[in-house]
């Protein structure tokens, strides 16, 4: 018997050793240490139960949680070493364990399989992240709705199919993608709820046969609910594939804000500056600044989708309960942790960093883009607006032809187009009353845009709570 034999939680039933590759390919402790903290506070609090249901004495149950509490200093501090067998960190746990204390450690594990414990320490390892990525979120959401209130007052061209749609205000493109990620938010919050649900006391599969407390459990785990069926419990990992998604829909948000961002720090837009704090250079060209962390914004919403794509696939068709496909379950979920936990960060970085280039923006503004408040000219003396549309883009049309701009038609060349046109069109060529026109809720007016940030404000004081 290899030393790493004498680990295993599994090992009664073998008489040959574990061939080498495959203990490694077995193993997930390079990864799933993370959860060491989950795991000890998930053994701590089964012991009680186990304690309460008169399967260890109440000496048995203060020398385990004594020695749990070493394990878990071992790993605050760093020192905990995990060994040849520690397959995972179940079993380096229980293996320090029973270091600390001896036989009385082999009675933690009665009636709980690593089915119930690891979705339990998943669940609640989940559950702290969740935290941490809502605060990091609103963060986010904090800075771009701040900007949005300092720079209400300039004006910036608004895109379709990347052409040149109508005026807007700046704030209103920050405040779309703060929308969006306030979405996120709520999303979390709703995925959490399925979180933070207990499957501790489901066993392996068909429950737990000595009676065990599961609501001292839920109380001692802060969970909200108690599992349902132990089957469901320890098979399912919905909760994780509900996580992958939430990532990838959340950085692909951020990515659509990066791809505008990008194209808005090119020499050829110039409406925005990326601080030099978030910009590389070129190892050839001396005159480069890539945006680079907006391009690793965009690039890692890939990443991610990836990482849900994957799992998802790994459990189609994955026959009831637990299967050890599952342990594909831990990297994807870490991975898309930590890629939207620094995304959050550098994107709070870029945006309160970025320098705004108002007359940039402003010079980009032209009269073309006014085309449809001409005809909205034309609705407000009482034209149809489908004619009025017809009308506006002859006048383009006439424009074009005559080589000026929409506003240097003469009121006889509007004429041409309609009757209705007189010196009075001149108000048509104003931006700002363009803009002001969107004064309804959502609008790019100033007065729809303090209301969506009052908006904001509210939503972000009532999160804080
Ligand atoms: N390391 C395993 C995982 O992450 C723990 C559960 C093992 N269960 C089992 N029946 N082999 O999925």
């Amino acid at each position: 018997m290899t030393s790493s034999e004498g680990n295993k939680l599994w090992g009664g039933r073998f008489v040959g050793n574990t061939d080498p590759i495959m203990e490694k390919f077995n193993a997930s402790i390079a990864y799933d240490q993370r959860m060491w903290e989950a795991d000890i506070k998930g053994s701590k609090a089964y012991v009680k139960a186990l304690q309460k249901a008169g399967l260890v004495t109440q000496n048995e149950m203060e020398l385990i949680r004594t020695g749990l509490d070493k394990v878990f200093d071992e790993w605050s501090k760093g020192e905990f070493k995990i060994k040849p067998g520690d397959e995972d960190i179940h079993t380096a746990n229980e293996r320090r364990l029973k270091e600390f204390i001896g036989d009385p450690a082999g009675k933690l594990h009665t009636g709980r399989s690593r089915n119930d414990q690891v979705a339990t320490d998943m669940r609640l390892w989940l559950r702290d992240a969740i935290a941490t990525l809502k605060g990091l979120a609103l963060q986010l959401i904090n800075t771009m709705v701040e900007r949005a209130a300092a720079e209400i007052g300039i004006l910036c061209p608004g895109y379709t199919h990347m052409q040149r749609a109508q005026p807007i205000r700046w704030s209103h493109w920050i405040l779309s993608h703060a929308v969006a990620l306030r979405r996120d938010v709520e999303r979390l919050d709703d995925i959490r709820k399925r979180v933070n649900v207990m499957p501790l006391g489901s066993g392996a599969i068909a429950g737990n046969p000595f009676n065990i407390d599961r609501e001292l459990l839920r109380q001692e785990l802060n969970f909200d609910m108690i599992s349902i069926n132990s089957m469901d419990a320890t098979g399912q990992r919905d909760f994780v594939v509900e996580f992958l998604f939430w990532g990838s829909m959340c950085l692909t948000h951020l990515s659509k804000m990066a791809e505008d961002l990008i194209l808005y720090s090119t020499k050829e837009f110039s409406f925005i500056t990326l601080s030099d704090a978030y910009s590389t250079g070129s190892s050839l060209m001396p005159q480069k600044k890539n945006a680079d962390s907006l391009e690793l914004i965009r690039s890692k919403a890939g990443r991610v989708f990836g990482r849900f794509a994957g799992f998802l696939m790994t459990l189609k068709g994955l026959p009831s309960t637990y299967n050890k496909d599952l342990q594909e379950d831990k990297e994807a979920m870490f991975d898309t942790y930590d890629t939207v936990h620094a995304v959050l960060q550098v994107a709070t970085g870029v945006i309160s960093t970025l320098k705004v280039n108002q007359v940039k923006m402003e010079a980009a503004l032209s009269p073309d883009m006014l085309a449809t408040d001409l005809a909205y000219h034309l609705v407000r003396k009482g034209m149809p607006f489908r004619e009025a549309h017809s009308c506006a883009g002859k006048a383009v049309c006439i424009a074009e032809t005559k080589k000026v701009s929409l506003s240097e038609l003469t009121v006889e060349d509007l004429q041409t187009v309609s009757p209705l046109f007189d010196k009075d069109v001149s108000s048509v060529w104003d931006y700002i009353r363009s803009v002001e026109q969107y004064s309804a809720p959502g609008g790019t007016a100033k007065s729809s845009i303090t209301a969506q940030i009052e908006h904001f404000r509210t939503w972000l004081q009532a999160q804080q709570q």
